[in-house]
């Protein structure tokens, strides 16, 4: 097996997910999060709780790994201040930690990140970023600073915008943006994989007729998503709301929130 692989944001809900999914895979993990790991821990892995804005806390951990996956931080809307520390500070943490230590990131970047393109434009991956949020922005600028570390330093990274994963779909919505587990797991294992990645950027859903997204790195990872939301259809039908903005963009709900324009 491969070197030890660092996974941000262990105690979250995907971050549960990957510890069970590449444990059984039988990679050596060292897990991180400000939380406590509330589950058993699988074979070969360590866990350290540590907070994302200690950078020699996060450069000590990341020594010696060949992958980070950084799922760890603020992981939906809040002020601008609760955001800054996690997502951006530790960022640039997580970022400087992979160069010293020549391992590849895999970001959890988000569809907030591009959530005002309108549902109607189908978008490839170099479409232009268009924050729906303070969290989407962090995830715009974990894209960039992704980008600016691959130019000036070499430090390879696949950020994934992550539509919706969840157990299942919950609305309309998401039988466009849902990613199952097993196709994120499925996934991470084709980043960790991979002999080369540069820097790219990868939609994070299964294979939903609704998708909104169209090209990007998947066919160089060797990724094919074997889930569909489309099996939910039935199940979520009605299932959307009665504000424009909401049903008018890709990031839905968030960006209408705190939203002061004309509807
Ligand atoms: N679940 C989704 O559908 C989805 C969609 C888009 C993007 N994402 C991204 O994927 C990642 C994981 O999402 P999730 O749903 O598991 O979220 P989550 O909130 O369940 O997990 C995030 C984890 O980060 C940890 N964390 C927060 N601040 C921290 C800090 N200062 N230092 C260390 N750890 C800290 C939290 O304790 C938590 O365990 C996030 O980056 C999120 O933005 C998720």
């Amino acid at each position: 097996m491969t070197a030890p692989i660092l996974l941000t944001g262990a105690s979250g809900a995907l971050g549960r997910q990957l510890t069970r999914i590449l444990g059984e895979a039988g990679y050596t993990l060292r897990l991180t999060d400000i939380a406590p790991f509330p589950d058993a821990l699988p074979p070969r892995a360590v866990f350290t709780q540590a907070d994302l804005i200690d950078a020699p806390a996060i450069t000590a951990l990341a020594d010696g790994c060949s992958t980070i996956l950084h799922f760890g931080g603020i992981s939906t809307e809040h002020p601008f201040d609760v955001v800054l520390g996690p997502n951006i500070v530790g960022l640039h943490n997580i970022y400087e930690a992979a160069r010293k230590a020549k391992a590849r990131v895999v970001f959890a970047s988000s569809n907030h990140a591009i959530g005002f393109h309108p549902r109607s434009n189908k978008l490839d991956a170099d479409c232009a970023l268009r924050p729906d949020s303070f969290y989407g922005l962090s995830k715009a600028y974990g894209e960039l600073m992704g980008g600016m570390y691959w130019e000036k330093h070499g430090v390879e990274s696949v950020s994934v915008r992550i539509g919706s994963s969840f157990p299942e779909p919950a609305d309309v919505r998401m039988l466009s943006t849902w990613l199952s587990y097993a196709d994120l797991g499925r996934l991470m294992v084709c980043c960790i994989v991979a002999p080369k990645t540069g820097c790219c950027i990868v939609w994070g859903n299964s294979a939903n007729a609704a998708t909104y997204w169209g090209d990007d790195a998947r066919a160089d990872l060797g990724w094919v998503p074997q889930d569909t939301a489309d099996i939910f259809a039935g199940k979520v039908a009605g299932k959307v709301t009665d504000d424009p903005v909401v049903e008018r963009h890709q990031g839905g709900g968030y960006c209408a929130m705190d939203y002061t324009r004309a509807r």
